[in-house]
């Protein structure tokens, strides 16, 4: 039987080489974009969730939420902007993926289904992020303690989750793209000397979605060259 799969945030980056690492020939996937729908939305993942089901034959066996925003929100931005900002990183990161495992875990409850999820969230969730990004290392958070929450709470009905935690992935140009976090500083904190490619994000999503043993069921795996080991 093939594996049907949806994937959020799956048009570019780490999103794109998870798509990449799981298409084959026993699986199906639904690897969605922006422009299948905006998460900051907070109708976007229901209707994506019945789109991409009627994509897949009514069966989605593997959600990966991938889809995040990392915007800046300055602490002197006006009241009204900080919160804004705020609820924007929420709504995209943590609720929109919220929203989507609740559907998933709906659909195997109701079909007596096992069912797999793979949130990627970030080395911030433990680390913390930059003064600008206290609501992106919050939203990271929430999704690492919902991923437990979800494991703990449907193990022994089949229904596994799991979270991946990168640290600095190359998702862009290589020199625009450290440039933009910081330069030779940044790579200085990283002892493996460089930042994680996508491809090896890509590749720890596609063992947690298909094989990954089910003992390691709330599992939150690292990716980050060992910058932030705990
Ligand atoms: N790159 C890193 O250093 C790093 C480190 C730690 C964690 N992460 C996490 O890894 C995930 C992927 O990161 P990335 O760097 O690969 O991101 P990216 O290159 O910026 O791509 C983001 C993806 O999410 C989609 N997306 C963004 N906003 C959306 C919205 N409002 N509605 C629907 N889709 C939306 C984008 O779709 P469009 O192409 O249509 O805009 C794109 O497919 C994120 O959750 C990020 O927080 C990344």
């Amino acid at each position: 039987m093939t594996t049907n799969i949806l994937i959020t945030g799956a048009s570019r980056g780490i999103g794109a080489a998870i798509a990449e690492a799981l298409t084959g020939d026993t699986t199906r996937v639904v690897a969605l974009s922006s422009a299948d729908g905006d998460l900051s939305d907070p109708a976007a993942p229901e209707r994506l969730w019945q789109a991409s089901l009627d994509r897949l034959d009514g069966r989605i066996d593997v959600l990966i939420n991938n889809a995040g925003v990392f915007e800046d929100n300055a602490l002197d931005a006006s009241d009204a902007d900080w919160l804004a900002n705020w609820d924007r990183t929420m709504q995209v990161n943590l609720t929109a993926s919220a929203l989507l495992c609740r559907r998933a875990v709906l659909h195997w409850r109701d079909r007596k289904a096992e069912g797999r999820i793979v949130n990627i969230a970030s080395r911030a969730a433990h680390r913390g992020d930059s003064p600008a990004h206290w609501h992106y290392a919050a939203s990271k958070a929430g999704m690492v303690a919902m991923t437990k929450t979800i494991a703990r709470a449907y193990a022994r009905d089949g229904i596994l989750a799991f979270a991946i935690c990168p640290g600095f992935t190359m998702t862009g140009m290589a020199e625009d793209y450290l440039a933009s976090r910081g330069g030779e500083a940044l790579l200085a904190e990283i002892p493996l000397g460089r930042v994680a490619m996508p491809g090896e994000v890509g590749e720890m999503a596609r063992w947690c979605a298909l094989e990954a043993p089910a003992a390691m069921t709330g599992a939150v795996l690292d990716v980050n060259g060992a910058s932030y080991v705990r």
